[in-house]
């Protein structure tokens, strides 16, 4: 059974940390009021987690992958059973809005469905050969062991985007889940277990980044390498796995835009870039955290979106009336607050919100007032940089080119939305909008699991989560040539045969 500090689970147990630490996770709402202490993992318990997903591995990968699919089916089922309960516990350990909330767990429960139906689909390909009498085919590989490295923002969807795909493709998983939700990761692994996931398949070290985290990317035996996460992390991340010679995927940063031109339903564009820039406390890495309008509807666009940003209600997102939660941690509140000074030196202005909450009840928690900038210029910071928060800003512009040379004009590219009703300048933008996914008349947020996810540029380094290439960041290519001829003579490959 799992019980406080008892938290890591490798090879079929619940353990503490080998050398006893813990921390403690607490909800962002009321910082005073601890979810629960879970254990503090160092290279130690990753090198018991690595041996353990090791050992499970021979037989998981001989497992007809009918019977991993139908573990996995499994395993979204019991998502759906407890849906409404694992959505509540997080809001408690990590904030966002309980509709919010439940849209994460079904998220998973999408692709675990997904997922699951691909234990059944055609895995390879039949190639011909330039020989007589040989067969050709090839077919996907697992790797081994997969380190998964998981944010806080999206703690159950995260880690099904990665866990689902490597166990289906045969793969055994290390997770090392965000330390400000082990509680959730934890929920994840129970599930995965009464789902059916044997022993040493699914392995869990919470701890931090530094410690537990490093470790997993260092571990030799660990070939893959699957991060969630800012872009300086990433990097870092990458780089060694680069030195290492082992498979990364990262999923980094964002600096999203929604382009708003003359012709578009303003009152539609006004509702996606509220969503867009304050669902989920602005902490998704789809956030809209600039918003190019076309000087025409500037004005109109302009005094619906504040006074709506207003109106938005800030509070506990267990309350059915709150519209936005608290951010995650009182290090993110002060860094969002650090970016409203950036913004206002820099000569931006605020149309409404711009500080910490420090009322009662909010100043219990990390709560951030939605915030709008205006007189936003593409080349400043907070029109360069991810915020992670509650805040985004309005940039002028005077033509739907400009509109798109700005929207590309970041060191990210995860999410760009253009609003217009004119075909010509949707497709357009569609072709000209440089970002891994492009959505029109819809805001930035909102990615559906059986398309790709994933971004250019800073945002990622070429790989895709989701989709039908879900299973690339964790399979190899196997190549199979086969002989069936009776004849005792070599036949070569591109080697010509003398005729005679
Ligand atoms: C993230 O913020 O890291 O498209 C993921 C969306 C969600 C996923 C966001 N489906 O906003």
């Amino acid at each position: 059974m799992r019980e406080n500090g008892k938290t890591n689970y490798i090879g079929g147990n619940w353990t503490h940390a080998i050398d006893g630490e813990t921390f403690d996770s607490v909800n962002p709402a009321r910082t005073a009021e601890v979810i629960g202490t879970f254990a503090r993992s160092k290279a130690p318990d990753v090198e018991a987690a690595v041996a353990a997903a090791r050992a499970s591995y021979p037989a998981w990968r001989r497992m007809p992958s009918p019977a991993r699919g139908a573990i996995i089916s499994r395993a979204a089922a019991i998502l759906e059973q407890r849906k409404e309960e694992i959505a509540r516990q997080m809001t408690a350990e990590m904030g966002k809005v309980l509709v919010e909330a439940r849209g994460d767990v079904q998220e998973a429960i999408d692709m675990g469905h997904y997922i699951a139906a691909f234990g059944r689909m055609p895995n390879g390909s039949l190639v011909p050969s330039e020989r007589a009498d040989v067969f050709c085919a090839a077919k996907r590989v697992p790797i081994g062991v997969v380190g998964l490295i998981t944010p806080w923002n999206f703690p159950i969807a995260i880690p099904s985007w990665k866990m689902f795909p490597a166990l289906l493709a045969g793969n055994t998983v290390v997770f090392k889940p965000a330390e400000d939700t082990p509680g959730l990761a934890a929920t994840f692994v129970e599930v995965l277990i009464e789902a059916g996931a044997p022993e040493g398949v699914v392995n869990l070290v919470t701890g931090f980044g530094e410690e537990a985290g490093a470790a997993l990317v260092e571990h030799p035996s660990v070939p893959v390498i699957s991060f969630t996460g800012s872009t300086e992390v990433g990097r870092k991340i990458a780089a060694r796995c680069g030195t290492l010679m082992k498979r990364v995927s990262c999923e980094l940063g964002g600096k999203n835009a929604i382009v708003v031109l003359d012709d578009a339903d303003v009152e539609l564009a006004v509702k996606g870039a509220l969503w867009s820039a304050f669902g989920t406390s602005g902490q998704r890495c789809t956030a809209a955290s600039r918003l190019i309008v076309q000087r025409g509807i500037y004005r109109r666009f302009r005094d619906l979106l504040v006074d709506r940003t207003k109106a938005l209600r800030l509070g506990d997102g267990i309350d059915p009336n709150t519209d936005v939660g608290p951010v995650i941690n009182r290090s993110q509140l002060d860094r969002i607050h650090q970016y409203i000074e950036i913004g206002r030196a820099e000569g931006a202005t605020i149309a409404t919100g711009g500080s910490i909450a420090d009322h009662e009840p909010l100043r219990a928690g990390c709560y951030f007032t939605p915030t709008v900038f205006e007189d936003m210029r593409p080349e400043m910071r907070i029109a360069q940089e991810e915020i992670f928060g509650p805040v985004t800003g309005i940039v002028k512009a005077s033509d739907a080119e400009e509109a798109v040379r700005i929207a590309n004009g970041t060191g990210y590219g995860l999410s760009l939305s253009v609003y217009t009703r004119d075909v010509p300048t949707a497709f357009r933008a569609m072709e000209d909008l440089e970002a891994g996914i492009v959505y029109v008349n819809l805001p930035t947020s909102g990615a559906e699991i059986q398309l790709p996810f994933g971004g250019i540029k800073n945002t990622g380094n070429g790989h895709r989560e989701a989709g039908w290439m879900a299973m690339d960041y964790c399979t190899e290519w196997k190549s199979i040539y086969l002989n069936y001829s009776n004849s005792a003579e070599l036949v070569r490959a591109q080697i010509d045969t003398q005729e005679s």
